[in-house]
């Protein structure tokens, strides 16, 4: 959906849908709203879009920026800062331009402004449109999570890994912005925190049938990684493992093989498949990251007011993974994929 367009009709189509969505997000009248896009992104998004914050009283204004525009360019242009800064809601859809890790997103955030990520293709807008029960699962864990000071996770196939986050907040996904300075992503339905960069030791195994998001890869072999003082020492395996390492490198990052972020998923409608039926247009990227019960770890950049976290990188690797164990302070949270305390359930 980020990259191909189809009939202009479809932004009718697509107006009750958003003016729901944005119902939740509480626009109203009288607020400014931004639709931040790229010239790749599709248009009928942001038509949509635009309707339905109008239908709401909200000001709108559609800002493009070109496709090869870089996060130093966006924190460098002082009129998008600006423009950011004094909005009640940014909603980002971009076909490559990366604005999450950036300072206009936390300087917006900072400002009060809150913002949305939005670009999935709409089955899945759909699918995982955000529910109560989404909401309380991720509120509650991002609790949790925010007072817990060690993550262990484990897993059968060997994954023994433990971290520090002391002081770092857990931060929740539930799918829309509704206070201000809050950042969501629709679809959306996870806990994360950003460990104590170098605080994370020992073995990683991405095991066969997890996921490479950003290569749209359902893994095929085992992958190995060996954590040292919070980064990547080692990648071992077969044809994966030196897929993985090859993206890594081609990077040309020293921060890219440094734990960004760790969490698990809390959307039940979520599907493991999605990757495999949607990748080709945009999709798959949040059923992976958000399937109940996942554990997702993350290298590269976590520089984002809401987790803290401090690493500036340009390169940032997502991993969902399923029947790991999730450990805080010595509480069982995930049992093999499968989450444990009934408030989080
Ligand atoms: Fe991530």
């Amino acid at each position: 959906m980020k990259r191909f367009p189809s009939s202009h009709l479809f932004s009718a189509e697509l107006f009750p849908l958003f003016k729901k969505h944005f119902e939740l997000c509480k626009v109203k009248k009288g607020e400014i709203v931004v639709i931040f896009k790229d010239a790749e992104f599709n248009e009928q998004y942001p038509a949509a879009a635009l309707a339905a914050a109008r239908e709401l009283g909200a000001e709108v204004l559609v800002m493009t920026v070109p496709t090869d525009t870089t996060t130093q360019a966006l924190n460098s242009n002082k009129a998008i800062v600006n423009c950011w800064k004094s909005a009640d809601m940014v909603i980002g859809m971009t076909s490559k331009v990366h604005w999450l890790y950036s300072d206009v997103h936390n300087e917006a955030n900072n400002a009060g402004a809150r913002t949305l990520m939005l670009g999935a293709p709409v089955e899945e807008l759909i699918r995982l449109f955000p529910t109560e029960e989404v909401k309380r699962r991720s509120l509650n864990g991002a609790k949790l999570l925010t007072k817990g000071k060690i993550i262990r996770i484990t897993s059968d196939a060997g994954t023994d890994l433990t971290m520090s986050k002391e002081g770092r907040p857990g931060s929740d996904q539930y799918g829309y912005t509704d206070t201000p300075g809050r950042w969501d992503h629709w679809p959306g339905g996870l806990v994360a925190c950003a460990p104590l960069e170098g605080s994370v030791e020992g073995t990683m195994v991405i095991n066969t049938g997890d996921i490479l998001l950003p290569l749209g890869r359902y893994v095929q072999s085992p992958i190995k990684l060996t954590i040292r003082e919070g980064k990547i020492v080692k990648f071992e395996g077969g044809f994966d493992s030196n897929l993985l390492k090859d993206f890594f490198e081609a990077a040309k990052e020293k921060n890219a093989y440094q734990v960004s972020h760790i969490g698990w998923g809390t959307h039940h409608m979520a599907r493991w498949d999605a990757m495999m039926l949607r990748f080709w247009e945009g999709g798959g990227a949040m059923d992976s990251e958000c399937y109940l019960g996942n554990m997702q770890i993350a290298f590269g950049s976590n520089f984002m007011k809401l987790m803290k976290g401090k690493n500036v990188c340009k390169f940032h690797f997502d991993i969902p993974t399923r029947n790991h164990s999730f450990y805080l302070d010595n509480q069982l949270i995930v049992d093999k994929g499968v989450i444990v305390p009934p408030d989080l359930k």
